[in-house]
């Protein structure tokens, strides 16, 4: 086969201002974009086409665990990429085996399935009707500030107007939201007709909220005395992130279903969703299914993201480092609270997070923000250690005081 010279980047990419027209002209403005062009990444640090360095605090949405461009995780793709690109899990893998096997190790309760698929929404949208499925009950309830995805049943789940609005006139029906923490209700909103009882483990969106362990574990109670499955959304805390593999693990709680996506496979699209072997026992052949899940390029980069994931000591470099990081946060000027565990910390300010994030960026850190104005939100690959800590917070210092 003949191969064609890769061609070189656009001139015109070098500048984001032009980039920024040319987006506009061609994409749905769905959001408010950062003024930034990364063109290259290396662990924590980002690098533009002007050749400026950038510490990155925000890990693409919470995905880049292993960092940007682990050598490991780059080596395995293309590896897989030269061999075989893509065929469906219609056929057996080993590369996708081996993937099961690393990623089961962590589960909650041994004898747990996994079903592949390639987004978060699809996982979630997967995890509730496997629910409804083998329960033969109709109604989700889920917890007011919850964020699950943007497809119907997702959108449905999600416990924020805002977002269920851009739903349009159909939302699924017998979905009930009640107040995160709220024990009592509840146990008013479960019953013989519920499915499942659907917690995002801590609620990043919102802006990092966390609910105590009790609650966790009243909740897994409730559901289970009126016989509806439990269903975690770790797409955001999984995978190590909050210090632990999962948050369910650190509230005591063994979830029926557990979905995961972000990094799982460093960047590849891929997701998760674990089933627990009581409720895998119920699913039949051609209950579920996809194209692109469970492909072999994805099954390489997930397999090599749990490999450094266990090497390197991610899981508790995010627990130590995560701390230290939110203990120091906790007592800087202009912080109200500092909220999370592991790497996923919101910092509630007391000025608009917008503005500190715009100037975060002038000054070359890279930053989110939440659907709270106030709350700064750090989602830095699970590599950050404290010589980054000690970067960042010199700096955030100085724009607080300076706002
Ligand atoms: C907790 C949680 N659930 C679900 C989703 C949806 O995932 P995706 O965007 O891959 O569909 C997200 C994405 O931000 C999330 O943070």
């Amino acid at each position: 086969m003949k191969t064609a010279p890769v061609s070189p980047a656009s001139p015109a990419l070098s500048d984001p201002m032009d980039v920024a027209r040319r987006t506009d002209q061609t994409e749905l403005k769905i959001y408010t974009r950062m003024p930034f062009v990364p063109i290259r990444g290396e662990d924590c640090y980002l690098w533009d086409a002007r050749g400026e360095r950038y510490l990155d605090l925000y890990g693409g949405h919470a995905v880049a665990l292993t960092g940007h461009c682990h050598p490991d995780v780059s080596r395995a793709i293309a590896e897989q990429a030269r061999t075989l690109l893509f065929y469906s899990s219609a056929v057996l893998s080993a590369v996708r085996v081996d993937a099961n096997e690393l990623l089961l190790k962590h589960a909650p309760i041994p004898g747990t399935r996994v079903y592949h698929c390639v987004s978060g929404t699809e996982a979630n949208e997967t995890a509730m009707k496997i629910a409804r499925k083998t329960t033969n009950r109709r109604k989700i309830v889920s917890f007011v500030g919850s964020f699950h995805g943007r497809t119907l049943a997702s959108l449905s789940a999600g416990g924020m107007d805002k977002y269920r609005a851009t739903a349009g006139p159909v939302i699924v029906p017998h979905h009930v939201h009640v107040p995160f923490g709220d024990e009592k209700a509840l146990a008013d909103a479960v019953d013989g007709d519920t499915a499942a009882v659907m917690c995002e483990a801590i609620q990043s969106l919102a802006g990092v909220m966390v609910a105590p362990p009790e609650f966790h574990r009243a909740m897994a109670d409730i559901a289970k005395r009126a016989g509806a499955l439990l269903i975690y959304d770790e797409i955001q805390t999984g995978i190590g992130r909050v210090g632990s593999w999962f948050h369910a693990d650190a509230v005591g709680v063994k979830p029926d279903l557990i979905t995961l996506a972000k990094g799982i496979a460093s960047g590849i699209p891929a997701a998760a969703v674990l089933v627990a072997p009581v409720v895998a026992e119920k699913i039949a052949l051609n209950d579920q299914g996809n194209t692109f899940g469970g492909g072999p390029v994805a099954m390489a980069a997930m397999r090599a993201t749990l490999e450094v994931i266990e090497r390197e000591g991610l899981v508790e470099n995010a627990a130590r480092v995560g701390q230290a990081l939110m203990r120091k946060l906790a007592g800087m000027k202009g912080v109200k609270a500092v909220r999370g565990a592991g790497f996923l910390v919101g910092i509630e300010l007391e000025i608009p997070a917008a503005k500190v994030q715009a100037a975060l960026l002038q000054r070359h850190m890279v930053t989110g923000t939440s659907s709270a104005p106030n709350v700064l939100r750090l989602l830095p690959p699970l590599t950050f250690s404290e010589t980054h800590v000690g970067e960042f917070l010199p700096v955030l210092e100085e724009v607080l005081a300076g706002a």
